[in-house]
């Protein structure tokens, strides 16, 4: 078959909504496209397993360590989902670590911000989480098989992570002064932050165009930033604590809230590399790796021990 029936055939595909597999003629820069997607949200995901396991020993108690550490446990496993969904098409997991670790390949900005108290955990959970599901819903009908379906799991183990973030703002916004404080000083931190997890305006987003006509992205960023401060706004009013924006407002001709100016200079200083813990994070993940020689080198050993008595 000619690459143009090739072509033709895949864009039938893609109109239809029948899913691509990964033994299905695609075309490369769809293939590109998708390493590259897949690839960020992976690192994304193992990324942000630090800034939160900072607190795992520092929990206020042995019900919070657990959710904690569950929490943090599945952001692994979406990681582990997602490498395995971007090695179907045709990379190896090594070579995506090492464009991490090069500092080639990007991760979510967010993950560059530290930690400072118990309610960073509350509000990560809440708005990080939260903006997450917002983006990753509609993933779970992107046109890419092993990603929607990966998406599936992903944004259950998420809606859980986004209410026990809740939750503890909850908790700390019935609390004392000094705890409903902390707990406006983490929105005060994250919110801004938060915003910017949807990455450039759509006027500055060179992908959108072609990602969204190939079905791997299913809102706009800008659409997808609105819908989630029309729906976080409410809920920070039910916590009593004031979201860090003069120019917030409901707009009652849109239907939506207006808000204010997002800083752009420091989201693109921050994806760049220059955030306030870019270097913790990529060092805290190359030591792990390094950590983690002996275990691929005893299963490769074990691997070979295998095969060799298959070939006897
Ligand atoms: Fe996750
Ligand atoms: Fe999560």
């Amino acid at each position: 078959m000619s690459t143009e029936l090739l072509e033709q055939k895949f864009n039938e595909k893609i109109d239809q909504e029948v899913r691509i597999e990964p033994k299905d003629w695609m075309p490369e820069k769809y293939r590109k496209t998708l390493i590259r997607q897949i690839s960020q949200h992976a690192h994304s995901e193992i990324v942000g397993m630090l800034p939160e396991a900072n607190w795992i020993t520092r929990a206020p108690s042995l019900r919070r360590k657990a959710a904690a550490l569950a929490k943090v446990q599945d952001e692994a496993g979406h990681g582990l989902y997602l490498y395995s969904a971007c090695e179907t098409l045709g990379v190896e997991r090594d070579d995506l670590l090492a464009d991490l670790h090069s500092g080639k390949a990007k991760y979510s900005s967010i993950f560059n911000y530290p930690t400072l108290s118990w309610a960073d955990m509350g509000a990560i959970g809440w708005l990080v989480d939260g903006a997450a599901i917002m983006n990753q819903v509609p993933l779970c009908r992107a046109s890419y098989g092993p990603y929607a379906r990966a998406m599936v799991r992903v944004c259950k183990e998420e809606s859980f992570h986004q209410r026990q973030g809740y939750e503890i703002m909850l908790t700390l916004c019935k609390g004392s002064e000094a705890q409903k404080k902390m707990a406006q000083d983490a929105l005060n931190r994250w919110w801004w932050p938060s915003l910017m997890m949807f990455g450039p305006t759509d006027a500055d987003s060179k992908h959108t165009e072609q990602s969204m006509r190939w079905g791997i992205k299913r809102f706009t960023n800008d659409e997808l930033r609105q819908k989630f401060v029309d729906v976080t706004i409410p809920q920070a009013e039910i916590l009593g604590l004031t979201v860090p924006d003069k120019d917030l407002k409901w707009n009652e001709e849109r239907g939506h809230y207006d808000f204010g100016e997002i800083n752009w200079e420091e989201f693109f200083n921050v994806i760049s590399g220059n955030g306030p813990c870019n270097k913790q994070r990529i060092d805290a993940r190359k030591k792990a790796y390094d950590d983690g020689a002996w275990v691929r080198e005893a299963a490769n050993a074990y691997a070979e021990k295998k095969a060799k008595k298959k070939v006897a």
